[in-house]
């Protein structure tokens, strides 16, 4: 019974048509949020908004998981009243925000599986291919170059919490009291520990309420929304060549900038 509803699944999945795609300020979108933008520019935040934002696959999900279970002092039942993306509504624009920024290479790898199996993007085409797409940064939500780099600016002017996903897999509970104190929460070192377990790949993985396995534009059989959650794991993806390439665009990229990325990649 269960390959049946597999089935069906993945037949559902197949027939629905791919979104439309369009643009603003050259920024690839999808077609309904960019007759939105207006809208979404126009947001007026209220003083005690918060907004998590990153570079699409950089740790969002995580992320809005820690905020969510530190906003409601680890209760981990509340926390699965609902799946993520409702618990926490994609917006634009918000005063306070976090910021979650993860190494180019990972990222890259991360969304080009993403676009394998979420009928909500573009087909990525080949590895090869997308490797290409990537790096001129004609992808959805543009240029990872631009987004990381403009957010770390702003973060002198703004009150911004810049994350890296490298520091939230060496240290979880340091980066989590971080994104505690920056909530101007005090919760008891075992609540940080009930949060610290709760937010681990393991957990989020098995978390129908985490891992869009209710999602009908995701066919997580062809890739699962919870991949792999590790660093490094372009180490199995790049070809020497791409890696040589990448890394030489990398540095031209990121010559006008102090954020800096991790030694041992
Ligand atoms: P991989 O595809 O490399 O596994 P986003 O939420 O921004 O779409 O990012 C998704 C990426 O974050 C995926 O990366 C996913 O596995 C990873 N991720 C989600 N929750 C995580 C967690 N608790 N710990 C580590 N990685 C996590």
């Amino acid at each position: 019974a269960k390959d049946k509803v597999e089935e069906t699944k993945e037949l559902e999945w197949a027939l629905i048509p791919p979104r439309e795609v369009s643009q603003v300020d050259g920024v690839f979108l999808e077609k309904n949020m960019c007759n939105n933008w207006d809208k979404i520019w126009n947001f007026q935040a209220k003083p005690d908004d918060l907004l998590i934002a990153s570079y699409p696959k950089a740790g969002t999900t995580w992320t809005q998981e820690i905020v969510d279970l530190i906003q409601n002092n680890g209760d981990i039942e509340n926390s699965r009243r609902a799946p993520i993306h409702l618990r926490h509504p994609f917006l634009e624009w918000v005063r306070v925000i976090i910021y979650v920024a993860r190494n180019a290479k990972d990222n890259m790898v991360s969304y080009y599986y993403f676009q394998t199996m979420n009928k909500g993007l573009p087909d990525p085409g080949s590895w090869d291919e997308y490797f290409e797409t990537f790096m001129s940064g004609k992808v959805m939500w543009g240029s990872w170059f631009d987004h990381v780099k403009g957010w770390w600016k702003k973060k002198d002017s703004h009150p911004i919490l810049y994350l890296f996903y490298e520091e939230m897999m060496k240290d979880p509970k340091r980066e989590i009291r971080k994104v505690m104190e920056f909530l101007g929460k005090n919760l008891k070192e075992e609540v940080l520990d009930k949060i610290v377990n709760n937010t681990s790949f393991a957990v989020m993985k098995n978390n129908p309420m985490t891992n869009y396995i209710n999602d009908i534009e995701m066919n997580h059989s062809l890739s699962p929304f919870m991949r792999k959650g590790v660093v490094g794991d372009w180490k199995n993806q790049f070809t020497e060549d791409q890696n040589k390439r990448f890394n030489e665009d990398y540095e031209k990229h990121m010559a006008d900038t102090s954020l800096s990325f991790f030694e041992e990649l």
